[in-house]
């Protein structure tokens, strides 16, 4: 007997889906026209030209000043920069959800600035995953992937209700598809958004911070569902300021800074090799936290939340903060300021991604040295007796701070058992 299931208030047969295989619904992952063999080498073509791309608010503010690139057919880019500089207001242009002030964008071909071009047939092209995910709160998850796909497509309820459902299979939610986006944690509705944008075929898709507004527990699986994604030789762009996703999943990494792209290249170049200041400062923003105490009113709290705000960014374990932290709480806050009324401890806190370590360096002005392997906090000396944890040591003779003394230690968590 065939199962069914209800929709709206009609019902269709369930239809059973294999993940990973083409089935009746004609939906993959894999876009159909993908090369499917090595033996031709897929014809590099531009998808999408930028040229002087700018854009106004208000005359005053002026977020893209002169945007100028190209994009391939497959390439999956990722935007980095600062606050405020723009990413988001790009990947607007892009799909024209806001308009360019001057300069052409040119869509598979196509100049969408151009006056009487058909947006609607543009839009078609390419579809947008945000950060609030955006999905119909009083639709039910079925009903926000179908709609679209017969307001915009033609599909009939029957063509839209089967790929919607290969895709819900696809992204791991067949069982939520009566749900309302309220009763899903925001994980999952940001996997229904992909499965509502990936059910109108784009050729092109564009990401704004998928994963900013989840919590840490969330993060992996909807990385999990761009990164399949992006092996299937769609072409993407995501604004994201996870440097480890963008470095696994992107062949080009943009920085844009000031209204600009400042510097462009694989993510290798720009992540480990930057050649420009502004970047190698941005992109070591991105895994450096430093602070100075030099008073005994430190506010060691503001410190630690801080911390828990990096390693969300940066997907660090909590077990790990919170070694590093009982770390510096240790040495700084209940000896070397301890001691002292005037302190003067510059902090500096790493995390490599590569090395899958954290680095935390402590240098001091003090009378005396103090020597971590004599704190008298059992937990800080069972922290010390991992054999994860490295101490080095060292007196500092022309430090441009005025510090003496230095201890650097390391926490690798990688290969402890
Ligand atoms: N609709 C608008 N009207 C007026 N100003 C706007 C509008 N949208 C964006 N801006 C301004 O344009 C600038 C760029 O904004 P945008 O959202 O593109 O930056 P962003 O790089 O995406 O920043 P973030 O990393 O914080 O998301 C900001 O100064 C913002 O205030
Ligand atoms: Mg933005």
């Amino acid at each position: 007997m065939v199962a069914l299931v209800k929709c709206g208030d009609q019902l269709y047969p369930r239809i059973p889906t294999v993940a990973g295989t083409n089935n009746a619904c004609g939906a993959s992952l894999v876009k159909k026209d993908k090369p499917v063999t090595n033996a031709i080498l897929p014809r590099v073509t531009r998808m999408i030209e930028i040229r002087h791309l700018r854009k106004e608010f208000d005359g005053n503010t002026v977020p893209l000043k002169d945007i100028n690139v190209t994009i391939n057919n497959g390439d999956v880019i990722s935007i980095i920069g600062p606050s405020g500089t723009g990413k988001s207001t790009l990947l607007r242009c892009i799909n024209m959800l806001t308009e360019p002030t001057s300069g052409q964008i040119i869509v598979d071909g196509q100049d969408i600035t151009e006056r009487g071009c058909n947006l609607n047939e543009v839009r078609k092209k390419m579809g947008m995953v945000f950060q609030s995910f955006n999905l119909f709160g009083h639709l039910t998850v079925i009903e926000n992937i179908m709609n679209p796909q017969i307001t915009l497509l033609g599909r009939s309820r029957q063509e839209a209700f089967d790929k919607a459902m290969y895709l819900l299979t696809q992204v791991g939610l067949a069982t939520k598809v009566f749900s309302y986006p309220d009763e899903l944690s925001g994980g999952q509705q940001q996997r229904i958004a992909i499965a509502r944008t990936l059910a109108m075929d784009p050729d092109i898709i564009l990401f704004d911070e998928p994963t900013s507004a989840l919590d840490p527990s969330m993060i992996g699986e909807v990385q999990s569902v761009i990164k399949l994604l992006a092996k299937t030789g769609r072409t993407m762009m995501i604004v994201t300021h996870e440097m480890d996703f963008a470095r696994k999943i992107s062949n080009r990494v943009l920085f844009m800074s000031d209204g600009v792209i400042y510097e462009e290249g694989t993510p290798k170049q720009i992540f480990d090799h930057p050649k420009h200041e502004l970047t190698r400062k941005f992109v070591q923003r991105l895994t450096t936290l430093s602070y100075k105490i030099d008073s005994t009113e430190f506010n060691f709290e503001a410190m630690n939340d801080e911390l828990q705000g990096y390693g969300e960014k940066l997907l660090i374990e909590a077990e790990r903060l919170t070694k590093l932290s009982l770390a510096i709480e240790e040495i700084c806050i209940n000896n070397i300021a301890n001691y002292s009324d005037n302190p003067f401890i510059m902090v500096k806190i790493e995390y490599s991604e590569k090395q899958d370590t954290l680095y935390l360096s402590i240098k001091y002005k003090a009378e005396e040295y103090f020597d971590p392997k004599t704190s008298e906090s059992k937990l800080f000396q069972l922290l010390l007796g991992e054999k994860t944890t490295t101490l080095k040591e060292k007196k500092l003779s022309d430090d441009p701070d005025g510090c003496l003394y230095q201890i650097d230690m390391s926490f690798k968590w990688e290969e402890e058992e």
